[in-house]
């Protein structure tokens, strides 16, 4: 059972209010960590269903073309003008509304006053970082962010810090929460779970390959871009383990049993919360949620009973009982095989790994978007910030983030 040194994340909750910083008992675990996926807690998303706007290939006909021919801003096209040199500051950017907040951070859409293009910005108070232990976590976050680059990861392009806080500036990803387009849509049908699936399947294989595990995924921190593909955010417990580690980190309902049970752990956890995010898409809710508390959660995930209802297909319940398993002799993604066995695996039968990597397959929903222009429609709207960005003063924690 997770105890001490642990942090665990929180999960979205009906009203966005609510998303503010997370609540922690003396083991620093969250005392609110997830709520129930059930349809009425949909909140306040902006996001259409899934129902009504499931693409039958019509429009965005070649997606890599599309992507290669935009030259809007935010998202850079093909050959991005990576910004490595120089630091930037509060001042090259001009502040607009919160996107996103989260345990630690708030997320804000922010223009650059250079190139007018759009970025989301991360802000993390670094007090707050440093009262809840997570310092190392923080600037594993930059380095880890700072050396992926993948179609489905999201891109960092420069970092800086104040007296008081840190600042990450990232492709602002314009779709939207896959969270809140689930929720809308209560679950997904099997080729839209899949096509979601198989693009955070190609994201774990590179991240793996790179001894990079990602020990968040959740919808909450897949984005859709503009054509509807995936871009995974929020590398806060994103680490480089080439062997073994302990940390307690996650989000309770999609915690791995070895987590759960303070066993060292390698990557084999990512690809149970695969399982659970196919599940949670599928179904609408996670395998072992309880609305009682995280205990009740953490017990039913060392149970490892998984009621796989009715309407999943028999393919999806073979990949889930593969994934969902204690056994990591036997969970999938984590044997010999490596990423293929899970590639190879029937439920994604249909799936052009390779086309799917170029982009070249058409997401199943293009969210209602003015791409380029700073749409934020597709996010919860949240109270913001009331502090000035970019004050001068004393700073106690500076020299805690190097990198920044
Ligand atoms: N690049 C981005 N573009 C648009 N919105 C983003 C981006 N990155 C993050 N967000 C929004 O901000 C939210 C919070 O960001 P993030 O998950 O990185 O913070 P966190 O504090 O680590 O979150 P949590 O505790 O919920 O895991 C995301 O769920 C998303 O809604
Ligand atoms: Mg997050």
């Amino acid at each position: 059972m997770p105890s001490l040194g642990g942090l665990l994340k929180k999960r979205r909750t009906k009203d966005s209010h609510d998303f503010g910083d997370s609540h922690t008992d003396d083991s620093g675990a969250s005392m609110q960590p997830a709520s129930h996926a059930s349809p009425q807690n949909t909140g306040q998303s902006n996001a259409a269903s899934i129902d009504n706007i499931i693409n039958s290939n019509s429009g965005n006909s070649n997606d890599s073309q599309s992507q290669t021919q935009s030259h809007g801003q935010g998202q850079p096209a093909q050959k991005p003008e990576r910004v490595t040199k120089g630091k930037y500051s509060q001042e090259d950017f001009q502040l607009q509304r919160t996107l996103g907040t989260g345990s630690f951070g708030r997320v804000h859409l922010v223009q650059s006053k250079h190139n007018h293009r759009f970025y989301a910005m991360k802000v993390l108070k670094k007090a707050q970082v440093v009262k809840m232990k997570q310092i190392e976590h923080t600037n594993d976050e930059r380095r880890m962010l700072n050396r992926v680059r993948h179609p489905f990861l999201v891109t960092l392009w420069g970092t800086w810090q104040d007296s008081r806080n840190l600042y990450m500036v990232m492709d602002f990803v314009e779709g939207g929460e896959l969270f809140s387009l689930l929720r809308k849509s209560q679950r997904f049908p099997n080729p839209v779970a899949k096509f979601y699936a198989a693009e955070v399947t190609l994201a774990l294989e590179y991240l793996h390959a790179h001894q990079i595990i990602y020990r968040d995924l959740k919808p909450e921190n897949l984005l859709l871009d503009r054509h509807g593909h995936l871009k995974i955010t929020d590398f806060g417990f994103a680490k480089d383990v080439p062997d073994i580690t302990w940390t307690l980190c996650g989000t309770p309902d999609y915690l791995a049993p070895e987590v759960v049970s303070s066993k060292g752990y390698n990557k084999s956890v990512d690809w149970w919360s695969l399982g659970i995010l196919i599940f949670e898409m599928l179904c609408g809710f996670t395998p072992f949620w309880d609305s009682g508390s995280p205990v009740k959660i953490y017990e039913n995930i060392l149970r490892g009973k998984v009621k796989y209802p009715p309407y999943l297909h028999n393919d999806a319940v073979d990949l889930l009982s593969q994934l969902i398993t204690s056994d990591l002799t036997k969970r999938l993604g984590n044997l010999h095989g490596g990423p293929d066995d899970v590639k190879n695996h029937a439920w994604f039968a249909e799936v052009t790994w390779d086309r799917l990597a170029r982009k070249d397959i058409d997401a199943p929903y293009i969210p209602p978007i003015r791409g380029g222009q700073g749409d934020a429609s597709q996010y919860d709207k949240y109270p913001e910030e009331t502090e000035h960005y970019g004050q001068e003063g004393e700073d106690a924690y500076g020299h805690l983030f190097p990198d920044f």
